[in-house]
């Protein structure tokens, strides 16, 4: 029996065999021992002893007996290399089916390194903690865009054309005022980004570098001058302009805080905090918002219209929202006499834990270890958030707790940002704000992977249909 050629399938004589695929022994022991039934033994022997090693997967299809072998690359198979798996010639072939895609690989990408089991972020190779340590967020941005640190010129050059990109049409201004006084400023933010797409028409034009390049000048300068607008329009407060001498954390706190003073000048331990927390926001690679950047950018639709729907992503509970959602239920827990009884809530699967679990870190979030020790430098010139008892005492019962631990349930980066931001002054409603003006460089960065790798095209999954078979239409008066 030759070597198959990958992706390629085999039949073979259709052997009654004992097995199944209710079957107590391992489905690769059954397949390992149809593809070769002459010799099962070296088949199913430990690897790296008398089994051939090659990169392939071996698939038998029960229902015909035939075999497949599929390339494996990187862990991985590729999903189309199922279709050739067919009872009949003209079946459509097999697929895989992956709701909220656990299992399923996207894309291949360059740009952030998550190990959920070990707790590890990396953009770029550089670790999380060196960055939140050594960079600033602009730095970090022009990394997980470009790829590499700055050198001094890039850095210089990065800074000037992002700081000098955030001012926006005094049209804008007219249509965020448009909104009622009481508007969720992520609801604003979403309509706002859109909105840019329609003063920059040139942004269409995806394919060139210079106009690319543009955009993110435009959308990462762009993005704290609407939420500080946003802001100040539910505040019924007139609108600050931007001041090009502060930095790009210093000037947000500016647009959001500034009040009769002629300069207004942040707080340097406030201001450093708010740029770490935009360090640790900055990317998480597929994540629900990046999947959207990527997903609605699939189509070429231009990047504003794309990172509207990205943001409008993340302001969903179980994402960004959840900042918000976490402070909201510290606030319902009221005393830490209440933690136990909300715990039980949870347990029983009344409720939440909000700012608990991950789908991808299934170990205490690096992002959250580093927010925990700005929260000291925030509380100590701003008074301790009465709330962090609070979310202490429930991490504490959380981390002991059979529930939590069985699940891998770790606070993640939402936890502990909502009491930093309150602290800070900000409204619950700004947090997942908060959470989209850094997100915008990592958003960026996987729409413009995704445009320029060749394999990627339109997104647009396949789905299982269950519903009715052909039948014919009703009339009105025929329903009951
Ligand atoms: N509180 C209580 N139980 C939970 C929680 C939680 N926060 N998160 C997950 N579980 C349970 C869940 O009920 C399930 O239990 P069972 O196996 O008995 O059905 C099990 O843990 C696995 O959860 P899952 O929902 O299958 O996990 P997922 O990967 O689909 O969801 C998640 C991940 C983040 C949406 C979820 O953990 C969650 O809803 N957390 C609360 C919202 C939150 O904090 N979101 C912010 C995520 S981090 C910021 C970001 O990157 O967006």
């Amino acid at each position: 029996m030759g070597r198959l050629k990958a992706g390629v399938f085999r039949d073979t004589t259709p052997v009654k065999c004992e097995l199944g695929v209710n079957s107590p022994v391992p489905l690769s022991v059954w397949a390992a021992t149809v593809m070769n039934p002459t010799k099962p033994e070296t088949q199913v022997a430990d690897e790296g002893t008398t089994r051939m090693s090659r990169d392939t997967l071996s698939i038998t299809d029960n229902r015909t007996g035939k075999v497949y072998e599929v390339p494996i690359k990187n862990d991985t198979i590729h999903a189309t290399d199922l279709r050739q798996i067919k009872v009949k010639s003209d079946d459509f072939g097999m697929m895989s089916y992956d709701p909220a895609f656990n299992n399923t690989a996207l894309c291949q990408s360059k740009i952030t390194f998550i190990d959920g089991d070990k707790g590890i972020l990396r953009y770029r190779g550089y670790s999380i903690e060196e960055l939140a340590e050594r960079s600033n967020y602009l730095e970090t941005a022009y990394l997980i865009l470009h790829g590499e640190l700055p050198t001094r010129t890039e850095l210089d050059e990065w800074t000037y054309n992002i700081t000098h990109h955030t001012f926006i049409h005094e049209s804008v201004k007219k249509f965020l005022d448009g909104f009622h006084y009481d508007a969720h400023p992520m609801g604003m933010m979403i309509s706002a980004i859109a909105a840019l797409s329609t003063f920059y028409p040139e942004a269409k034009d995806i394919f060139n570098k210079e106009s690319r390049k543009k955009q993110t000048y435009r959308l990462i300068g762009k993005m704290p001058t609407l939420a500080a607008f946003s802001y100040r329009h539910s505040l019924g407060m007139p609108f600050a302009y931007p001041d090009n001498e502060l930095t790009y954390a210093g000037n947000f706190l500016n647009m959001l805080f500034k009040t009769s003073e002629l300069k207004y000048r942040p707080n340097p331990t406030l201001e450093h905090a708010l740029d770490i927390l935009f360090i640790l926001h900055a990317d998480h690679e597929q994540n629900c918002s990046a999947n959207a950047m990527r997903c609605v950018g699939s189509s070429h639709v231009d990047p504003f219209s794309a990172a509207a729907a990205a943001t409008a992503a993340l302001y969903g509970p179980l994402h960004g929202g959840a900042n918000e959602e976490v402070l909201r239920m510290l606030l319902e827990i009221g005393t830490l006499a209440n933690v136990p009884a909300f715990i039980k809530r949870v347990k029983a699967g009344e409720t939440k834990l909000m700012g608990f679990g991950h789908r991808v870190y299934k170990n205490y979030d690096p992002r959250a270890r580093i927010i925990k020790r700005v929260a000291d430098g925030v509380f100590e010139i701003m008074g301790r958030n009465p709330l962090l008892n609070i979310a202490l005492e429930c991490e504490r019962i959380a981390l002991e707790d059979d529930y939590f631990v069985t699940r891998k349930l770790y606070p993640n980066v939402d936890f502990y940002t909502g009491l930093i931001y309150q602290s800070m002054g900000f409204p619950v409603t700004m947090f997942p704000v908060l959470f989209a003006i850094p997100r915008t460089s990592g958003w960026i960065a996987q729409w413009e992977e995704m445009l320029l790798d060749p394999e990627q095209k339109i997104a647009r999954p396949r789905q299982v249909y269950t519903g009715y078979d052909l039948r014919p239409y009703k009339p009105l008066d025929q329903r009951s």
